[in-house]
């Protein structure tokens, strides 16, 4: 098949790319960042999202059997927004139909729901929504906090166990998440890019952590325990605002803190992926958090590897 991957320099879709490759599909991918540095040579030939001129998105999206699409935009900000990135989404949708394409893998969010204060999860049903209603066959896949050399969020969690004698959770850290690796999910989307059943799926691993008891895992497990104290949100908001600023970045969001607290990373379904995020930890304890992971960082070099090797 012809597959066009969303974004294949960067995180997620670069596991997707790699497994469609090595399974011998043609693969294309649309993204921001044309010239990122990847590791697929002249494998993976790139095209501008042109979410301006969707005529010219549905000229690259020619010929195109399946789009996995993973673009999303992490939390509101000056140079970009989640209503930007409904819209700029729809526009995608639209021009996949123009073009004649059979069947779009989507990347969701666990728990979107329309009427959902928070505009991640608001934003992800209107598209979710979106999609069931075009006449493309459709695989929405719903994952929670995906992890891996690229991730952001463990790996920050890790950095700040190294750089602080003792971690704040945001009040009594007892709701939950289920964290799936990068390359499971991505063994997920592939697998339904072959599909052509209409299906959503929460990806999710096997593991379930209170987000109190994954810090002291991931703190045991990288050999720097701490002390793990209850503090306000407000309070943690306002550290994570501090580090923020400290390293040009977004660390954290109201509404990240929100929807975490809120158990809308936790659902009750069967886990998607096999692979143990303690496992992981162990197995990347010497690197895990040596370097913050920074999102503004990725959004204003588009030239740079997610992950520096
Ligand atoms: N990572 C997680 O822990 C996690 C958790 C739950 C759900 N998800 C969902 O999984 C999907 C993939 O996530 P990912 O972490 O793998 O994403 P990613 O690779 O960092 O980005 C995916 C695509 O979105 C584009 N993009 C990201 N932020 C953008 C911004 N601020 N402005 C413009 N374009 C932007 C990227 O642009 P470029 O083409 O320039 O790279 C890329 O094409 C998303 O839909 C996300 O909502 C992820």
């Amino acid at each position: 098949m012809k597959i066009a991957v969303t974004g294949a320099y960067g995180y997620s879709g670069k596991y997707i790319a790699q497994r469609l490759l090595a399974q011998g599909h043609t693969v294309i991918t649309l993204t921001n960042s044309l010239n990122r540095e990847h590791p697929f040579g002249e494998a993976v030939p790139a095209f501008p999202f042109n979410f301006d001129n969707p005529e010219a998105l549905a000229q690259s999206l020619h010929g195109v059997d399946v789009l996995i699409n993973t673009y999303w935009v992490r939390f509101n900000h000056k140079l970009f927004t989640h209503a930007d990135a409904v819209a700029n989404t729809i526009t995608l949708f639209e021009a996949a139909q123009q073009a004649g394409v059979e069947r779009v893998v989507h990347f969701s969010i666990t728990n979107p729901s329309l009427d959902s204060p928070l505009e991640y999860f608001s934003g992800k049903a209107v598209l979710e929504k979106a999609l069931q209603e075009s006449n493309l066959s459709y695989a929405i896949l719903r994952p929670t906090v995906l992890f891996g050399r690229e991730d952001i969020l463990i790996n920050n969690i890790a950095w700040v166990l190294r750089h602080f004698p003792v971690f704040g959770v945001f009040g009594n850290g007892a709701y939950r998440l289920q964290p799936m690796h990068v390359d499971d999910m991505a063994a997920l989307a592939v697998g339904q890019a072959a599909e052509n059943k209409n299906v959503i799926i929460d990806a999710i691993g096997p593991e379930t952590f209170a987000y109190r008891d994954l810090v002291a895992d991931i703190g045991r497990l990288i050999g720097k325990e701490r002390p793990i104290v209850s503090i306000p949100p407000w309070a943690g908001y306002a550290v994570g605002a501090c580090i923020g600023r400290l390293m040009q970045d977004v660390f954290i969001t109201k509404a990240e803190i929100e929807g975490l607290m809120a158990d809308l990373l936790y659902v009750e379904s069967p886990p998607a992926g096999n692979t143990r995020l303690t496992e992981w930890v162990q197995c990347n304890a010497d690197t895990l958090g040596r370097r913050y992971a920074s999102e503004l960082a990725r959004r204003r070099n588009r030239d740079k590897a997610y992950v520096f090797t």
